[in-house]
C-alpha cells in the first residue's frame, strides 16, 4: 500500500466525559501504531441536524459523507441505549449509506452501563451489512464502562488490549478486495 490507510472512528455519545470516546481513542492509537492516519469524529463538534429524507445535505452532512467515503476503515462506537445504539449515531448513520460503506471495513465498539451489549453490537452489524460494509469479527463490548476509565485513562489492561487490537485489525483488513482470479468475476 503506497499511502497510509485512513481510519475514521465515529463516536455515538455526546457526553462530555464519554467512555465511548475514550475507548475509541485507544482503538485509534492501535490503528496509528499499525501505520494509519486517523480521525475521530466527535459528533458534539459537528452540525448534524435530525435526518430529513427530503433534505439530506443539511449542516455538516456533506463533510461527514466525504470523510466517511475517504476512509479505508471506519470504527463505529456507541453507548448502549435501551439495548440499542444511541440516537446521535443512528442519526449520523442515516446520512450515510452504500456510497460510504460498500466494501469498507468496519469495526464495532459498544460501552454499557450494565453488563449487556450484545444486542447493540448486533444492531450495528445488521446496519453495516445493509449498506454492504464488512464488519470485523473481533468486536469490543465494555461492561460497567464508567468503572473502566479513570481521568481519561483506561484501567483494565485486558480491555485496553482488546480495544487496541480492534484498531490494528481495522488497518490490517482495510482495503480488502475480492479475489477475482478463481472465477473471473466478483459477485
Ligand atoms: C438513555 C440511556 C439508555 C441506556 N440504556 C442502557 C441499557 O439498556 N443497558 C446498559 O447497560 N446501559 C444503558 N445505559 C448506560 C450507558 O450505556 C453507559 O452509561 C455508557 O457507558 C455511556 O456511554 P458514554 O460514557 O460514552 O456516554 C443507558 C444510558 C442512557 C443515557
Amino acid at each position: 500500500m503506497d499511502e497510509k490507510p485512513f481510519v475514521v472512528a465515529i463516536c455515538g455519545s455526546l457526553g462530555q466525559r464519554s467512555t465511548t470516546r475514550m475507548a475509541l481513542s485507544y482503538a485509534l492509537k492501535g490503528a496509528s501504531a499499525e501505520g494509519a492516519e486517523t480521525e475521530l469524529i466527535d459528533l458534539r463538534k459537528w452540525d448534524i441536524p435530525l435526518f430529513d429524507p427530503d433534505d439530506r445535505d443539511r449542516g455538516d452532512a456533506g463533510e461527514l459523507k466525504r470523510t466517511a467515503e475517504r476512509a479505508d476503515a471506519i470504527i463505529m462506537g456507541t453507548p448502549v441505549y435501551h439495548g440499542m445504539i444511541s440516537s446521535a449515531l443512528k442519526n449520523a448513520f442515516d446520512y450515510l449509506g452504500k456510497d460510504q460503506f460498500s466494501g469498507t471495513t468496519v469495526g464495532l465498539l459498544a460501552t454499557a452501563g450494565g453488563g449487556s451489549y450484545a444486542h447493540t453490537l448486533e444492531h450495528m452489524r445488521t446496519g453495516i451489512r445493509t449498506v454492504h460494509g464488512w464488519t470485523i469479527p473481533h468486536e469490543v463490548g465494555i461492561r460497567n464502562a464508567s468503572s473502566v476509565f479513570e481521568d481519561g485513562e483506561i484501567t483494565d489492561a485486558d480491555i485496553e488490549k482488546r480495544i487496541r487490537i480492534l484498531g490494528e485489525k481495522a488497518v490490517n483488513y482495510s482495503n480488502i478486495r475480492a479475489n477475482t482470479t478463481r472465477r473471473g468475476r466478483t459477485e
